[in-house]
């Protein structure tokens, strides 16, 4: 099963997306972790995208389509694909369409998440993530708060916070949704595979709902 989660910055698409690979074993295509890791290592690829990531705005399309098309051809993905974050603007799904077509694959489900700003806000700073490329689990100071402060259940790694948690940042992200991912909504919705879900709600109740699409 290959899945594109859509919704704003803070919707859940991290959480959702790791409840998926647990419960599921489908493969996390997150570009937003993708494109971290490069920043991290200090490619070209992350030089590039690190003033985009740190203000709030898209890394180009072309850019971000490269990555996709290399990502969806590695034989872990034969297992099922999460779409994390991508696509987030129209020319992404269409070259996305095209990479689809071309590779034989089908996109079962398409869920958006959906929450107003206020809760956006406030779920993005106060968010922390596990500092280790390997592990990335998100929590909460607030909702999903780990057992100690400051350190990730899973793996012992330090929590951080990214360097877009920014209040400047966030608000800038959340105006780069609306002008240039939100019209995806009209662009996907209509199909039998598009789902709206509401993003408001506590954190079992929407894996309920999404587990109940996916089977
Ligand atoms: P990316 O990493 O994709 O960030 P984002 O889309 O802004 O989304 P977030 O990761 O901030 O939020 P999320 O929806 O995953 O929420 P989460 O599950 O963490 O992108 C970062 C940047 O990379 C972009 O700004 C851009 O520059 C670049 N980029 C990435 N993809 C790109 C693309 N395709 N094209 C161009 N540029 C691209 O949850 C948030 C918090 O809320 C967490 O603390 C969580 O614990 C909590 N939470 C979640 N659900 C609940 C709930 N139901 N109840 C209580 N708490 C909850």
């Amino acid at each position: 099963m290959n899945v594109i989660l859509l919704g704003a910055p803070g919707a859940g698409k991290g959480t959702i997306s790791k409840h998926l690979v647990d419960k599921y074993s489908m493969v996390q295509i997150s570009t937003g972790d993708i494109l971290r890791n490069e920043v991290k290592n200090q490619t070209e690829l992350g030089i590039k995208a690190k003033s985009f990531m740190d203000s709030g705005d898209l890394v180009p399309d072309e850019v971000i389509l490269g990555i996709i098309e290399n990502r969806i051809k590695e034989s872990d993905c034969k297992r099922g694909f999460i779409m994390d974050g991508f696509p987030r603007t129209i020319a992404q799904a269409e070259g996305f369409s095209d990479m689809v077509g071309r590779n034989n694959l089908v996109i079962d489900a398409i869920l958006e998440l959906e929450a107003d700003d206020d809760l956006l806000i406030k779920r993005l700073t106060s968010r922390r993530t596990c500092s280790n490329t390997n592990c990335q689990a998100i929590y909460n100071v607030l909702y999903q708060p780990p057992a100690k402060e400051g350190i990730c259940d899973k793996c012992g790694s330090e929590l951080i916070q990214r360097s877009d948690e920014t209040e400047e940042a966030i608000t800038y992200r959340l105006k780069t949704y609306y002008e240039k991912t939100q019209p995806l909504i009209d662009y996907y919705n209509g199909g039998s595979n598009y789902h709206k879900i509401k993003a408001d709600l506590p954190l079992d109740e929407i894996k309920a709902s999404v587990d109940s699409i996916i089977k």
